[in-house]
């Protein structure tokens, strides 16, 4: 498979050298400096793009690629509101778009996890839930995507949680996030049901970026020749 990086800093790096590995080739590095080489023309020597940037300009991108008739694999995080339009532009264009908060394999089965834990603990009103996330001091996003799509599930699947808040106290109808900033950590989670006699928590701890790297390259192994709006559970065989 020929893969363009949208994106070569510390994720591109990681995937490049995963893909290199399973015996792809990559095609086309682009960072901010090169931007320009993101035509259409270039991108065609693609099968897939992989893009890992910023919450600023992952949109762009990401048409861009859509646009250009390639298929699209996409980590960036913090630009949720506009997955919608990204998701029809690849319907549109008859191409396939992927795009996950977190491609590592550990992380999608802590989010099944995280679904059914929430369920169990409806009719428990004595906890209280609140979910930790710590990053690395880079990371431009707060709270992380992954914290977000944890928030999202408790959200669907305890009774009376509406919505979620960054570094709150805990309204009796939000999930609160508390996000930590400290050097070098790829990423933690922590879902935490508190309550005064007893704590229930689930962490996953990333201990390098190669996780998401083979998320990533499996994901982009398995959208190659396809059309469609995918996600990680359709890469992972998750049923339900
Ligand atoms: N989904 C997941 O599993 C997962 C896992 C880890 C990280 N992430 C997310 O992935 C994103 C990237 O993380 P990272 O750690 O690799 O960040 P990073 O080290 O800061 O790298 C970002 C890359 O994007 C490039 N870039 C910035 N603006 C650009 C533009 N306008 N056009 C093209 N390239 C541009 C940067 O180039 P310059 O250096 O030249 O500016 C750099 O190469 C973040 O949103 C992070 O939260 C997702």
């Amino acid at each position: 498979m020929k893969i363009a990086l949208i994106g070569y800093g510390k994720m591109g790096h990681a995937i490049e050298q995963v893909a290199l590995k399973r015996g792809h080739d990559v095609v086309l590095r682009i960072t901010s400096a090169n931007r320009q080489d993101m035509a259409a023309a270039h991108l065609a020597q693609a099968d897939v793009a992989i893009e890992f940037t910023a919450p600023a300009v992952a949109r762009e991108n990401v048409l861009a690629c859509l646009s250009a008739g390639i298929n699209v694999i996409s980590g960036t995080t913090g630009w949720n509101e506009n997955l919608g339009e990204a998701q029809a532009k690849a319907i549109e264009k008859q191409v396939a778009f992927l795009h996950a908060s977190n491609f590592s394999i550990g992380v999608n089965i802590f989010f099944e996890v995280n679904k059914l834990l929430a369920s169990l603990m409806n009719g428990q009103p004595e906890y209280n839930v609140s979910i930790d996330e710590t990053h690395h001091t880079g990371k431009k996003d707060a709270p992380s995507g992954t914290a977000i799509t944890l928030a999202g599930q408790i959200i669907q699947n305890l009774d009376g949680k509406e919505k979620w808040v960054l570094n709150d106290i805990n309204e009796a109808d939000s999930v609160p996030i508390f996000a930590h900033r400290v050097e070098d950590v790829p990423g933690t989670h922590t879902v935490t049901y508190s309550s005064a006699i007893d704590d229930i928590s689930i962490t996953h701890t990333a201990h390098s970026r190669d996780g998401f790297a083979l998320g990533a390259v499996l994901a982009a192994e398995f959208i190659f020749g396809k059309h469609g709006v995918f996600s990680m559970k359709d890469v992972l065989k998750i049923k339900n």
